[in-house]
C-alpha cells in the first residue's frame, strides 16, 4: 500500500484545485495588466520513497498518519516569479483563497538563510470536502508553498546540485562563493524590480 493510503486521490484533488486556483488569478492579472503573475508553476505529491525516507530521518513512523500530519509536505508547490513584488501579490492573492488557512510562513526573502539561500516557505491547512486521516469531514490537508524569482530558483538549483557533491576540497571556499553568489543575484533582483518601476511610470 502506499504511504498516503486511502487519501492520496484527496490530495491530488487539494493540490490541482489549489493550482487552478492560482492559475486563475494569474489570468485575470494578466488580463488586467497585460504581465504575468508568475513565470511558471510546479507542484508534486512528494514520491513515496522521498516521503519514506523523511519520516525515518525524523524518526518518525512510517504511517501514513505521520505523512500527512507530522510532515507538511507531501503536497508541495513552488512558484518562480519574474520580479519580487510578484511574489508578495502572490502571496496575498493565495491568503485570500476560501478554505486556506496559512499555518506556518517564513520569509526567508527579507531574512536570507546564512547560506544565501532566498525564498519565500508557507505551509497552507487546506479544507477540502473529503475526509482526512483525523476523521475530519470536511478535511485538512497541509501544503507547502515556496515562492522565489527567478534568480532565486537559479540559485537553489546550482546549490542543491552542489550540495550533494561529497569529498569536495575548499569547502570554506566553496560555501562563502556560494553566498557571494546568492547576494550578487539579489542585488539584480533589487535593480530588475527597480527597473519595472521606473519603465512603468
Ligand atoms: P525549518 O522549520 O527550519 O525546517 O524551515 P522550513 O521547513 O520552512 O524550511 P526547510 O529548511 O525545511 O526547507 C524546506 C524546503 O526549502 C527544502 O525542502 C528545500 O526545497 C528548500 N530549501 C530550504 N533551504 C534550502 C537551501 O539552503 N538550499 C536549497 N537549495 N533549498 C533549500
Ligand atoms: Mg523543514
Amino acid at each position: 500500500m502506499n504511504i498516503y493510503g486511502k487519501y492520496y486521490n484527496a490530495m491530488t484533488r487539494v493540490m490541482n484545485s489549489l493550482v487552478q486556483n492560482i492559475e486563475e488569478n494569474s489570468r485575470k492579472h494578466e488580463a488586467k495588466t497585460g504581465e504575468k503573475l508568475f513565470e511558471h508553476l510546479r507542484y508534486r505529491i512528494k514520491d513515496e520513497n522521498s516521503m519514506l525516507e523523511k519520516l525515518e530521518r525524523n524518526g518518525l513512523g512510517q504511517t501514513t498518519h505521520n505523512a500527512l500530519r507530522s510532515i507538511t509536505d507531501s503536497i508541495g508547490l513552488r512558484i518562480v516569479c519574474l520580479f519580487i513584488d510578484d511574489v508578495y501579490e502572490n502571496i496575498a492573492l493565495i491568503k485570500s483563497i476560501p478554505g486556506c488557512t496559512v499555518i506556518k510562513e517564513k520569509d526567508y526573502i527579507q531574512n536570507a538563510k546564512p547560506n544565501g539561500y532566498r525564498s519565500y516557505h508557507m505551509i497552507l491547512d487546506m479544507l477540502a470536502d473529503e475526509p482526512d486521516p483525523d476523521g475530519n469531514t470536511p478535511g485538512h490537508f497541509f501544503v507547502e508553498v515556496q515562492l522565489r524569482t527567478i534568480a532565486m530558483d537559479t540559485w537553489a538549483a546550482l546549490e542543491h546540485e552542489l550540495k550533494y557533491k561529497r569529498d569536495i576540497k575548499n569547502q570554506e571556499l566553496i560555501v562563502s562563493e556560494l553566498h557571494r553568489c546568492a547576494n550578487e543575484l539579489a542585488s539584480c533582483d533589487v535593480s530588475m524590480q527597480t527597473l519595472r518601476r521606473i519603465i512603468r511610470g
